[in-house]
C-alpha cells in the first residue's frame, strides 16, 4: 500500500458487482481526498484474518456487505449505538489498533426518505415489512425521527414480535409499536418499508391493498437496475415509489463521513447511476 493515500475497502464475499469502490471513487474526487478504495473478495472462512491483514498494512477503514455483517460485529472492540440495536456492522474504523464497529445502513435509509424524498418520517404511520437483519438495521434511525407508530409486519410473527420487543426497550418515545402477520393488518400507513428479501425472489409479501393511505410512499430497500416487484406491486394501489440505490449511496456517505470528517454532496452519484440503467 502507498503511504500517502489513505487506504479503505469493502470486504464481501460476492463482491464483483459491488458499487462501493465506485461511489467512494466519486466521493473522494469530489471532495479532494487523498484516498483509495478497493474491493476485497474473503474467502469465507477468512474475514477476522483479512481484516487483521488490512489492518497491518495500514489501511485506515472498511465497509463489511454480505455475509460479513454479524462477524464484523462480533470482531468489533467499540460499537456504536446505533450498531448495536442493529447487531450488525457495515462499517470499520482502525484506530490505534481497536476496531471500531457503526452501521449506517439504517441512517442511510432515513436520509433519503427524509432528505432526498423529501417524506417526513415524524409524526407518520409507519409499517416495516420484514423482521430479519434489514429491519433490525433500520429500527433505531426509524424511531429517531419520531413516527406516531411503528408497525412491525412479518411472515414468521415471532420474529417481529422479538424486534418489538428490542424497539420497546430501546426508545424514549410515545411511539406505539406493534407486530403482526400479514393477514392481521387493516388499518392505512403513509410510508410502508419492504426490508423483507422477498424481492430477491421477485416476490412480494402478500399485504393488503387497503395499507396504502392515499398518499403513501412504498420504499423498497433493494436496489436493483430494474423496477422491484414490491414497487410494481405498491404503484397498482397508487403510492409513490423509491428503490435502494439512494439508501445504498447514502449509507456510504455516512461511512464517508465517519472516515474523513466531510460530507459529499450525494446528488450527482445518484444521478450518474440512475442515469446508466438500462
Ligand atoms: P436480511 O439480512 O436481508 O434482512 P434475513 O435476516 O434472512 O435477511 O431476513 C429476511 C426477511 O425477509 C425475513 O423477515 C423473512 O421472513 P421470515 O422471518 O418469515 O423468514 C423475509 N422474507 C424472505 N423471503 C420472503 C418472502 N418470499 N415473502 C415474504 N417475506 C420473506
Amino acid at each position: 500500500m502507498s503511504l500517502d493515500l489513505a487506504h479503505y475497502c469493502v470486504f464481501g464475499n460476492p463482491i464483483h458487482h459491488s458499487k462501493s469502490p465506485l461511489i467512494h471513487a466519486m466521493f473522494a474526487k469530489q471532495t479532494a481526498q487523498s484516498m483509495d478504495y478497493q474491493a476485497n473478495l474473503v474467502p469465507l472462512d477468512g474475514f477476522a484474518a483479512s481484516v487483521q491483514q488490512f489492518m497491518n498494512a495500514g489501511g485506515k477503514g472498511a465497509n463489511v456487505t454480505v455475509p460479513f455483517k454479524l462477524e464484523a460485529y462480533a470482531l468489533s472492540d467499540q460499537l456504536s449505538a446505533r450498531a448495536a440495536m442493529a447487531g450488525a456492522v457495515n462499517t470499520l474504523t482502525f484506530s490505534d489498533g481497536a476496531i471500531v464497529g457503526d452501521n449506517t445502513d439504517g441512517i442511510g435509509l432515513v436520509c433519503d426518505i427524509t432528505k432526498n424524498a423529501a417524506t417526513p418520517i415524524r409524526g407518520r404511520r409507519v409499517l416495516l415489512l420484514g423482521a430479519g437483519g434489514a429491519a433490525r438495521g433500520a429500527l433505531l434511525p426509524l424511531l429517531e425521527e419520531q413516527p406516531a407508530s411503528l408497525m412491525i409486519a412479518n411472515r414468521t410473527l415471532s420474529k417481529a414480535l422479538d424486534l418489538v420487543q428490542l424497539a420497546v426497550s430501546s426508545d424514549g418515545s410515545k411511539c406505539q409499536i406493534e407486530a403482526k402477520t400479514w393477514e392481521q393488518l387493516d388499518s392505512s400507513f403513509d410510508l410502508i418499508i419492504n426490508a423483507t428479501s422477498a424481492s430477491l425472489q421477485s416476490e412480494v409479501p402478500p399485504i393488503p391493498a387497503s395499507v396504502f393511505a392515499s398518499p403513501c410512499l412504498a420504499y423498497d430497500m433493494m436496489y436493483a437496475d430494474t423496477q422491484t416487484s414490491f414497487n410494481r406491486y405498491a404503484q397498482q394501489y397508487g403510492a409513490a415509489t423509491r428503490d435502494g440505490l439512494g439508501m445504498l449511496i447514502e449509507q456510504a456517505a455516512e461511512a464517508f463521513f465517519i472516515w474523513r470528517g466531510i460530507r459529499p454532496d450525494t446528488k450527482p452519484v445518484f444521478d450518474y447511476f440512475r442515469s446508466k440503467e438500462g
